[in-house]
């Protein structure tokens, strides 16, 4: 096998990987994993309480971000907001509230039935937004879409990060902002690690 062909297979290990654990934390989100999601990490990430009462439950249980785009992102009324990898849908939500009824939310997920879980939580609050299955390495909007990226511990699950922030730019009208938060390492990881699907999925 080729280095080519073995990151292939990787690859698409990894998305499937991906697609089983954020289905189960959206499904079943009493469950054990071993990263912090729900209202636990919402609030240990400084979540506005009062967004996380007023979010429907559903959204706010299955939260799987690792950090708290929204304390960089300003939205300002009538804005547009991309987030990248919407999953259950609470950051989009927020986005939704911020951005005002002039604005326009667009989430893009990997997973179809978690774009359908974002959408029916927003529609619960009074608020609409519209979400694409697609791949953040392929985003599938137009040049010039955005305002503002947003997203949330979700580029560390790509192999390929710089085609990542080549999309987002491309998606971004100019003058536009990212907001995202996400996994760093300070340090080279073992090969054990790099390949084993679970850790690199959460
Ligand atoms: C960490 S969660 C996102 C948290 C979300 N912002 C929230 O409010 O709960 C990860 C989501 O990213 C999606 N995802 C993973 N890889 C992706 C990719 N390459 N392109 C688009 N979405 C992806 C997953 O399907 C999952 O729904």
């Amino acid at each position: 096998m080729t280095g080519a062909d073995q990151q292939a297979s990787l690859e698409g290990v990894l998305k499937d990987e991906i697609l089983r654990m954020y289905q189960e934390v959206a499904d079943n989100p009493d469950a054990e994993f071993h990263f912090f999601h729900g209202r636990e990490a919402a609030e240990m990430f400084d979540y506005d309480p009062e967004w996380l009462e007023r979010a429907p439950a559903g959204a706010v249980d299955s939260f799987a971000g690792v950090g708290n785009p929204h304390e960089r992102s300003e939205l300002k009324p009538g804005e547009t907001v991309l987030d990248l990898g919407s999953g259950a849908g609470l950051d989009a939500i927020i986005a939704s509230w911020r951005v005002g009824p002039e604005g326009r939310v667009i989430g893009v997920d990997l997973n179809p039935s978690m774009c359908r879980k974002a959408q029916a939580n927003l529609a619960a609050t009074g608020g609409s937004m519209e979400c694409h299955e697609g791949r953040m390495e392929e985003i599938p909007l137009p040049d010039a879409s955005a305002d503002v990226v947003i997203s949330n511990g979700v580029v560390n699950l790509s192999f390929q990060k710089r085609r990542v922030a080549e999309e987002m730019y491309r998606v971004l009208k100019p003058g536009g902002r990212i907001s995202i938060t996400d996994i760093v390492s300070g340090r080279e990881l073992s090969q054990a690690i790099v390949n084993d699907p679970k850790l690199w999925a959460a």
